[in-house]
């Protein structure tokens, strides 16, 4: 006879939400649960067990494990908003097959074409913001990141539509819902504003179709994208993969941009590191891919937000067959995943993990084998845009407009935060100061 699995130590929590509220309201459970039971152990999360994995080495048999003995998981809200025609909830050959056709759209040279729109919607927004002088940054950040995506995503024209950004608002806040389709829900008010979504999505690829130009856009490169066997993306499909794109990076870049400004604000010494940077290599004119990768400081301070404050906090795993980590089993059907603040404010990994010190990522850099900074996702230490088959797919996007909008704004701007707000963190969906980030821009002298 052989010996039963070995499961994880650990504990249930409280009948049928088990440990819910602990791991979605409680930054600190993962490190409390590492610290009583080690870097394997055991959760429930509504009636099902659950393996926290924690440590460089476990994220990366995580990014290993996908598609082989592990597949995403969303709650049942995520899945119907979202649709099952998104590289989200594809799994398997099928996913990493639409990934290769939708990283059309992001490679360099791709990258490169979306910069000027980038820069000019930036530039516009500062415009606006300095003339107000005082002013809630989140709100703000959200507004042109949402602006951008559209413009690059949907064709959008100038200023987005306030119809449109509201249908989205309102999809994004039914995503994580009770799934009930009535019209007054969360989730059914969502379902709705899907489908507004959805068709605004389908009247914008049929006008490019009509136009003949497919255009160097994300809208245009996707329409042109093949698969290996020379295939398109269907109209249906590449409306439901745009939808996601827009969801993926919309609250993620928000997030990032806002604690960039808040950091900036609290260690001006680092902001004028940036800012003399700036001035040294791109002072003036528009913006160049070349030049923004010759900004280190700026590279630095941004990775550093990044992981003090990463827009996703952890991503949720099923495992689909029974595997084995540090001698204990995880069964099939558990639910499992990665902790990515977890990660980065572990000691071990990071000297004094609360301080915010960009140069920790030179001494990085040196280690690294390609001396980027991401680069060491692949080390399981580092991972702000996750790892393995799922890496993000919008990272070198999420990279290039954090930098262009961090060099604009040191171009132009001095920023002091208003006294006496509440910059406490709010975790979800994405992590920013509750107070929404009152700042005094004003003309840098
Ligand atoms: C996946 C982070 C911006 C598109 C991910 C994942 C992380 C992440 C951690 C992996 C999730 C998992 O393992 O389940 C971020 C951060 C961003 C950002 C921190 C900004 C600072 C963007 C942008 C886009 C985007 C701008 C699109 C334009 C995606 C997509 C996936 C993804 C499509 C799913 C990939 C897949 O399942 O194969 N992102 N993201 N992200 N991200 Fe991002």
């Amino acid at each position: 006879m052989s010996a039963p699995p070995r499961l994880p130590p650990g504990r249930s929590g409280l009948p049928f939400v088990g440990e819910w509220f602990q791991i979605l309201f409680n930054p600190r459970f993962g490190a409390e649960r590492r610290a009583e039971f080690g870097p394997v152990s055991r959760t429930r999360l509504f009636n099902r067990d659950m393996a926290l994995l924690a440590g460089p080495e476990n994220n990366l048999l995580l990014f290993r494990g996908e598609h082989k003995f592990v597949e995403a998981t969303w709650p049942a809200s995520t899945l119907k908003l979202l649709g099952p025609n998104t590289l989200s909830t594809q799994e398997g050959e099928l996913h990493l097959r639409r990934r290769r056709l939708l990283a059309q759209a992001f490679r360099p040279k791709a990258l490169l074409g979306y910069l000027p729109l980038m820069e000019s919607r930036i530039a516009a927004a500062l415009d606006r913001w300095l003339e107000r002088g005082e002013l809630a940054l989140y709100p703000e950040i959200r507004a042109l990141t949402f602006e951008i995506a559209a413009a690059l995503m949907m064709g959008a024209r100038e200023r987005t539509d306030p119809a449109l950004v509201h249908d989205f608002e309102t999809f994004a806040a039914g995503l994580f819902t009770i799934p009930a389709d009535l019209p007054l829900t969360a989730f059914g008010r969502a379902k709705r504003a899907r489908r507004r979504l959805i068709a605004h999505l389908h009247a914008a690829i049929d006008a490019r179709l009509r136009s003949g130009k497919a255009g160097e856009d994300v809208l245009g490169l996707l329409l042109a994208a093949r698969d290996e066997d020379g295939s398109a993306l269907g109209r249906e499909e590449l409306a439901e993969q745009m939808l996601v794109l827009l969801f993926a990076g919309h609250e993620t870049l928000t997030s990032g941009l806002t604690n960039f400004c808040m950091l900036m604000a609290q260690h001006p010494e680092a902001y004028a590191r940036v800012c003399a940077e700036v001035e040294r290599v791109t002072p003036r004119g528009p913006l160049t891919v070349e030049a923004l990768g010759r900004l280190a400081d700026t590279e630095r301070a941004l990775a550093e937000t990044l992981r003090l404050q990463p827009p996703v906090a952890a991503a949720f795993r099923k495992c689909t067959r029974t595997f084995e980590v540090a001698g204990f089993t995880v069964p099939a059907g558990w639910l499992t995943g990665y902790r990515i603040r977890d990660t980065h404010r572990d000691g071990a990994l990071f000297e004094e993990p609360g301080r915010f010190d960009p140069d920790r990522f030179a001494v990085f850099e040196e280690t690294c084998p390609h001396g980027r900074v991401h680069a060491h996702a692949h080390e399981g230490r580092y991972l702000p845009f996750g790892g393995g088959a799922r890496i993000c797919l919008g990272m070198e996007f999420a990279r290039l407009e954090m930098r262009a909008f961090a060099a604009l704004l040191a171009r132009r701007c001095a920023l002091t935060l208003a006294p006496d707000q509440d910059l406490t963190m709010k975790q979800v969906p994405v992590p920013r100061p509750r107070s929404g980030l009152v700042t005094r821009l004003s003309p840098r002298g």
